[in-house]
This record gives structure tokens, C-alpha cells and sequence, in this order.
């Protein structure tokens, strides 16, 4: 879930003074919130006029959109504010953005005073007026986390590059995990009212998206009053997100064991547009690990929510992110989370080492485990979980199933899409077309994806 996406939006036109328009160039680090956000920030710049450089290298301007959770994806971004310094030895304006800016806030133009901007994730709609004050000279920097959220000030979606959506409903975290920096750089947990998700969702199915990810640290955590004044969880959102004319597919990540509400796996079974995928992290499978990471949960509760899943949606395909190397984990704890991924079963997971984070209690704790012990455990780990994933793979080849085009493939008249279950899917598709729903057969299995053949067309 750490791979940099460098934001995708439609140029706009030179602005009305005459003056070439600036350039923006936007790279986002971290999980899908902070992609979403990268696209939010793009779309408001260009709203104002500036536009979207092809290449960073061209960028008058760039956000380095940042991750905190792990010491790695700190360490990359400072080493990307290194690389921006041209031949010559100057640099663009450059914006850090996202979570390590409201960890780090001031300190970071400290540390690399080639930044002239540090706006944090609840702070990015003020982004034009941070931009005015660096023209001026000086370090712009704002970490505020506003009562009001920014949503309101930012501008409406308009038509998307792609057949595909991120959609951010709940924000922040109020769990508190041990090792977890999240719900100090995102703040507390907070649910955007109903109407400006399904406006916001209606907005992106007009501009041709055709499947929505709802997003949120925790987003099965989502509440709020619908349209007629009745409280409804996740479960309605989706429903009403499903109602929605051109949405033919739903998904939404990342979601906490404790908040699986019977509702929400109902409807796993009664919305056919709910596609058949569960991101639902275990972290680890030893009751005492769990309990000193403030999990909430325990193995046999995880294990016991996977089997009601599974009664509802039995072709749900799940996925898990894992911990390994947490301080006090013994070799029979690492067996237990070996074991639990045995009993779950999962069709992709995510797996860490542990990463001490500056003021999570975690990282005061005794009994570091030492580097050389979390890559043997991690190696173990991966091993289990990559033949998971590959066994799930293969047991598509042979099945029937529809893929949503989303990219051009590398060979000639191949597209790439996604399965329902979330897998790429290669397929060579004469006459097909990027957003496209077609029927494919699964005709080999990597480890990653699929290649399969096209049937005709169902839907354009
Ligand atoms: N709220 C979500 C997402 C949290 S961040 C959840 O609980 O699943 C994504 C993942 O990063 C977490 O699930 C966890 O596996 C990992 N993570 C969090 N803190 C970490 C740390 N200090 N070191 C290593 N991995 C960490
Ligand atoms: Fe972090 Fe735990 Fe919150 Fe997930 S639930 S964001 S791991 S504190
Ligand atoms: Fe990273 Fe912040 Fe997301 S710390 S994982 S970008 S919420």
C-alpha cells in the first residue's frame, strides 16, 4: 500500500492573464486517502488555473503528498526533496503535504530548507493562499485541523481521467493502536455527511466513473443521517452509492474489526454492486500482541467475524495487512499469526515490519525485536500469504467473469482491468474500450494477475 501515484488531471487552459500558467506536479506517497487527496489538491489548482505539468522535471511547483506510518516512507520523501534540486541548483516551490507534514510541521523547512510549503491533510483547501504567501518569500506553513472540514471549500469533481474512483467518507482514527501514528496526523475520527457523499458520487458518475472506493482510516466507522433524517451506517451509504445511475461497482477500504456490523456484511449479500472484496487487517494472530497493540479484538473474534463474512458472501475474497516483529513478539507469537493466516485464508495481504513511530507508546515498549529476526519472520510470512494469493489466482482460470477495462495493456490491443475480486486481469479485447464491463475467460494465473480471453461486449 506504499507505492508513489503520481496524480492524474485534466490540463487547463493557459490562465486569463496572458501569462503562461504555472505547473503543478503532484506525487503522493502512502495509502489511497492520501492519493485521493493528491487528486483533490490537483483539482483545486487547476480550478485556479494552474496546470498540470507531463513530467515533474517541468513543475514550477511541487507537492510531495507524504506518508508517516513507517520510518521507511519518511526517510524516501526526504531523500525526493534532495532530488528536486535541478543542474543548476535551484528548485521549484515545493509543498510537503499529507501526514508528515502535520507530524513534523515546522521542523521539516528546518531540515530541508528548500521547502517553502507544509500544509497538512485537513489543512490542503487553503493551498492557493500557501502558495501566494512562498511567492512572497516566505515559508508557508499550516497544520491546523479546522473544525469545519475542507470539503465545503473545495471545488466539485469534475470529469475523471479514468472509469475508476477513489471516494473519501471518514476521516481519522480513534483507535489508537499502539505502533500507529494515523490517528495523530489525521485526527479524530470524523464521517462526511451523507448528501455531499452521494453529490459527490452522482458528480463523479456523470464525468463516467463507473466504479467508487470509498475511503476512510476506518471506513466501516461511517455514520450519519440520510436524506430522511435517518441514521444509517455504511451499509446505507453504499446502498444509496448503488442506487446511483452509471455506479456499477462499489468498494471501500480500510475497515477495523470492530466495527463489521452485521448490516454492513448483510450487504455483502444483497448488493449485487458491492463487489465480493474484504480489506479487514488482523495485525497479528497472538492474543497478548493484539492486546498490547490496543487491538480491540482478539484471534478467535477476528476469525469468528471472516466466518459470518464468508456465510453471507462465501466467494468473498479477503485481505489482511500484518505487523510483524512488534516489541515482545515471541517466535510462538509469530506462529500464531502463521496460524491465523492458515485459518483466514487470504486472497492478497499486506505485510510490515515493525516500525517504531516518534510518540506512540509502542515505541517507548521493551523488548525491540531486533532487524535480523523481522526479516527472517517477514520472509516467513510472505511466503505463506504470496502462495495464498497465488492458490486464489489459480483457481480462476477456467471461470467466466467480468472485468472493468480500466488501462491500456504493453501489448498490442491489450487492455488491463480488474476482476470483482480485485485481481489485474490481461486481457486482448478487439473493439473494447477503456470503462468497459466485459465478460473474459481466465485462461492463466500469475501471482499477480490474470490473463484471459474476451467474450463480446455486455455493456458499453
Ligand atoms: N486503519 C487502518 C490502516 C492503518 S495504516 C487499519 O487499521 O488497518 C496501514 C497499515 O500500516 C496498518 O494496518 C498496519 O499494518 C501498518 N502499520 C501501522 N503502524 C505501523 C508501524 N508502526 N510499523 C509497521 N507497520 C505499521
Ligand atoms: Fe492506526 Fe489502528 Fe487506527 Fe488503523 S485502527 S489507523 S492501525 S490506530
Ligand atoms: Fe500514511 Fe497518513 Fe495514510 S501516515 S498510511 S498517508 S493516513
Amino acid at each position: 500500500m506504499n507505492h508513489p501515484a503520481d496524480t492524474l488531471v485534466r490540463p487547463a487552459p493557459a490562465s486569463s492573464t496572458g501569462e503562461p500558467a504555472q505547473r503543478f506536479f503532484v506525487t503522493s506517497f502512502g495509502c489511497q486517502m492520501n492519493v485521493y487527496d493528491g487528486e483533490r489538491m490537483g483539482e483545486l489548482l487547476t480550478a485556479e488555473g494552474m496546470q498540470v505539468a507531463e513530467k515533474r522535471e517541468d513543475a514550477d511547483l511541487v507537492i510531495l503528498n507524504t506518508c508517516h506510518i513507517r520510518e521507511k516512507a519518511v526517510a524516501k520523501v526526504y531523500s525526493d526533496i534532495g532530488r528536486l534540486r535541478r543542474d543548476d541548483g535551484s528548485t521549484p516551490m515545493i509543498a510537503v503535504a499529507g501526514c508528515i507534514a502535520q507530524a513534523e510541521g515546522a521542523e521539516i523547512a528546518r531540515r530541508a530548507p528548500s521547502v517553502d510549503i507544509v500544509v497538512g491533510p485537513q489543512a490542503y483547501h487553503r493551498l492557493p493562499q500557501l502558495i501566494e504567501q512562498a511567492r512572497r518569500g516566505a515559508t508557508a506553513i499550516d497544520t491546523d485541523m479546522p473544525a469545519i472540514t475542507k470539503f465545503g471549500s473545495l471545488p466539485a469533481r469534475p470529469r475523471q481521467p479514468r472509469p475508476t474512483a477513489f471516494l473519501t467518507v471518514q476521516e481519522g482514527c480513534d483507535k489508537f493502536c499502539t505502533s500507529c501514528v494515523v490517528p495523530y496526523t489525521r485526527g479524530a475520527e470524523l464521517s462526511r455527511p451523507f448528501g455531499e457523499l452521494v453529490d459527490e458520487a452522482c458528480a463523479l458518475a456523470e464525468g463516467g466513473v463507473k466504479e467508487i472506493t470509498l475511503l476512510g482510516q476506518n471506513v466501516n466507522a461511517w455514520g450519519g443521517e440520510d436524506d430522511r433524517g435517518r441514521m444509517q451506517g455504511l451499509d446505507g451509504l453504499i446502498r444509496a452509492m448503488a442506487d446511483i445511475k452509471g455506479i456499477r461497482r462499489i468498494r471501500y477500504t480500510t475497515s477495523h474489526p470492530n466495527d463489521m456490523t452485521d448490516a454492513l456484511i448483510a450487504a455483502h449479500a444483497e448488493i449485487p454492486a458491492l463487489m465480493p472484496y474484504l480489506h479487514l487487517p488482523v495485525q497479528s494472530g497472538s492474543n497478548p500482541i493484539l492486546k498490547a497493540m490496543n487491538r480491540s479484538h482478539n484471534a478467535e473474534s477476528y476469525l469468528a467475524i471472516i466466518d459470518k463474512v464468508r456465510a453471507a458472501k462465501p466467494d468473498i475474497a479477503l485481505s489482511g495487512d500484518f505487523i510483524v516483529g512488534f516489541p515482545g513478539e515471541s517466535e510462538a507469537d509469530f506462529q500464531a499469526t502463521l496460524d491465523i493466516v492458515r485459518a483466514a485464508n487470504y486472497a492478497q495481504a499486506f505485510s510490515f515490519k515493525y516500525s517504531p513511530r516518534p510518540g506512540t507508546p509502542a515505541a517507548e515498549m521493551e523488548d525491540q525485536i531486533s532487524p535480523e529476526i523481522m526479516d527472517e519472520r517477514l520472509q516467513r510470512l510472505q511466503a505463506l500469504l504470496n502462495e495464498q494469493q497465488h492458490a486464489f489466482n489459480a483457481q480462476a482460470v477456467g471461470q467466466r467473469m467480468q472485468v472493468l477495462l480500466e488501462r491500456p495493456g504493453r501489448k498490442h490491443g491489450q487492455l488491463v482491468g480488474k476482476s470483482p475480486w480485485l485481481q489485474s486481469v490481461h486481457v486482448i479485447a478487439e473493439g473494447a474500450k477503456i470503462g468497459d464491463i466485459i465478460d473474459v475467460d481466465i485462461i492463466s494465473a500469475g501471482p499477480n494477475s490474470l490473463e484471459g480471453q474476451a467474450l463480446q461486449q455486455v455493456t458499453a
